[in-house]
């Protein structure tokens, strides 16, 4: 993993209504950093526009739409997306829906999501999960390597366990990032969070930064600080 550049560890989510917004946003990061994510609110808002802008300039891409649907149904989508030049997207579900996203990939990288960095062990207990958020994110990482997937999503707190046990190939790309103490704020709605430099340090290979990033009035130097927390783990 100490093979991936610098300026592609950090994942800056576009979190943004417009593709007027992102790539004003693209534009203000790409000096430092050359991978972007692309989730619900922007594709809802730009389909494929804002993608393929990125990819033009020669950056990387995640599209974060999480498909979640029958096996089918997520192949289609899956061969929607492959071979149009993004680099991972994000699948979830059981074994035959991860098989069939597999058989349509192409060139594509996919990443199973394992348990959303929002929820905490209560809300696994709510929904009537009874493991903790750790055994669940491990099991559905094995899972999803074996069934032929890339890596995962988890938080930072799961990725020491996934690195030791389930090898260097893994890719474990790891959102709920927030700076400085790892302090929860109440009023976000992240729950198992760790700083970029713990995160990689736990074995993370890439870091999903939103709003510490595409909120700050220096978006640059967000991210040169943490790049400097990165380089020094
Ligand atoms: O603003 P923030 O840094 O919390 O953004 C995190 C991003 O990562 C969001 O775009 C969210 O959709 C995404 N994400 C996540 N947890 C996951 C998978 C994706 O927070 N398990």
């Amino acid at each position: 993993m100490s093979t991936i550049p610098l300026n592609e560890r950090i994942i800056v989510a576009l979190d943004v209504d417009t593709p007027e917004q992102a790539k004003a946003l693209v534009k203000a990061c790409e000096s430092h950093t050359s991978y972007f994510k692309v989730g619900l609110q922007l594709f809802m808002g730009s389909w494929f526009e804002t993608v393929d802008w990125i990819v033009d300039r020669g950056h990387k891409v995640m599209l974060d739409l999480k498909f979640f649907d029958i096996p089918e149904t997520v192949k289609l989508a899956v061969e929607q997306v492959n071979n149009r030049g993004v680099s991972l997207a994000t699948i979830h579900g059981n074994d035959p829906i991860i098989r069939a996203a597999v058989s349509a990939r192409g060139d594509l990288k996919l990443l199973a999501v394992t348990v959303l960095t929002s929820f905490g062990e209560e809300d696994m207990r709510a929904m009537g999960m009874t493991q903790s958020v750790a055994d669940l994110v491990y099991y559905r990482a094995r899972r999803a390597l074996e069934l032929g997937c890339d890596g995962v999503v988890s938080s930072g707190l799961e990725a020491e366990k996934m690195r030791q046990g389930l090898g260097e190939k893994l890719l474990i790309v790891t959102p709920g990032i927030r700076p400085g103490a790892n302090v929860r704020d109440n009023s976000d709605d992240q729950t198992r969070i760790v700083t970029a430099g713990m995160a990689i340090k736990s074995g993370a290979s890439h870091v999903v930064v939103g709003r510490p990033i595409t909120k700050a009035d220096d978006p640059i130097r967000v991210i040169a600080g943490m790049q400097q927390e990165i380089e020094e783990v």
